[in-house]
């Protein structure tokens, strides 16, 4: 009797460890070779999931915008970045062989358009006022989302007013295509701490209970990540044995 073929286990879903890549901190688009437009995003939320990650296990890559903030963990692969272009290349080179996206950076919405006045060094004090004309910047998360793999999980985040946290929060994850937001008040850039709630895509969230330090805050995002992708490799495997 020939022996019947046996089928080839499916390829693993996940490389073990899980590999996070996260973006923070802010842009700085420049305005002439020594100003620019930027925000007070200190990155301290991303660098201190970073570094949680990295101590249980996880392989990390932090992209970390302009801040005097880095990473105590010497097995994070870090790259800097300085403005949403090279922010954008960073996400396009590294995305693919990633298995979660937190976008925690404040990314620039507007960038100034580079005129040859700029380019050509520094722009000099004129008597009449100036204009700067901005353009607005691509969504680099919607980018991202759009051509994520079944199994690849998108987490995004929303720095609203309060009056508007909640709707403005789900609008964009839906708008956005991600499996995740954390929705926190304007107030949270630049603090130590943070009062969020983590909105998923199928309706459910949970909320801190009050205000929690950042480094608690990441614990607490690294362990719904944990439980999302887990979830998600195993309705993935159901599907593919039925
Ligand atoms: N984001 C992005 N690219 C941009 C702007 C924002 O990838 N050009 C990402 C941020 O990193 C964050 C999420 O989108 O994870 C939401 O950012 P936020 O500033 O709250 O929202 P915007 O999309 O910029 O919309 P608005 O400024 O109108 O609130």
């Amino acid at each position: 009797m020939p022996t019947p073929p046996i089928n080839p286990p499916p390829p693993p879903l996940l490389q073990s460890p899980a590999r996070l890549l996260i973006s923070a901190g802010p842009t700085h688009e420049p305005i002439d070779a020594v100003r620019y437009i930027g925000n007070r995003s200190s990155g301290r939320l991303g660098i201190a999931l970073a570094d949680h990650a990295a101590a249980n296990g996880w392989t990390v890559t932090l992209l970390l915008g302009p801040t005097g903030l880095t990473p105590a963990d010497s097995r994070i692969r870090l790259h800097r970045f300085r403005t949403t272009s090279e922010l954008q290349r960073l996400l396009e080179a590294e995305f693919g062989s990633h298995d979660v996206l937190v976008m925690a950076a404040a990314v620039a919405d507007y960038r100034p358009r580079a005129t040859p006045e700029a380019l050509g060094g520094k722009l000099r004090r004129g008597g009449r006022s100036l204009t700067l004309e901005l353009d607005p910047t691509p969504d680099l998360l919607a980018g991202v989302a759009a051509g994520k793999r079944p199994h690849q999980l998108v987490v995004g985040f929303a720095l609203e007013p309060p009056d508007q946290l909640m709707e403005s929060a789900m609008q964009k994850l839906n708008r956005k295509g991600l499996d995740m937001i954390v929705a926190n008040p304007l107030e949270t850039m630049e603090s130590d701490m943070i009062e969020a709630t983590i909105l998923r895509a199928d309706g459910t969230r949970t909320q801190t209970t009050g205000k929690v330090g950042k480094a608690d805050f990441a614990v607490s995002l690294l362990q719904e990540i944990r439980v999302a992708l887990a979830a998600r490799v195993g309705s993935i495997r159901a599907g593919m044995e039925s």
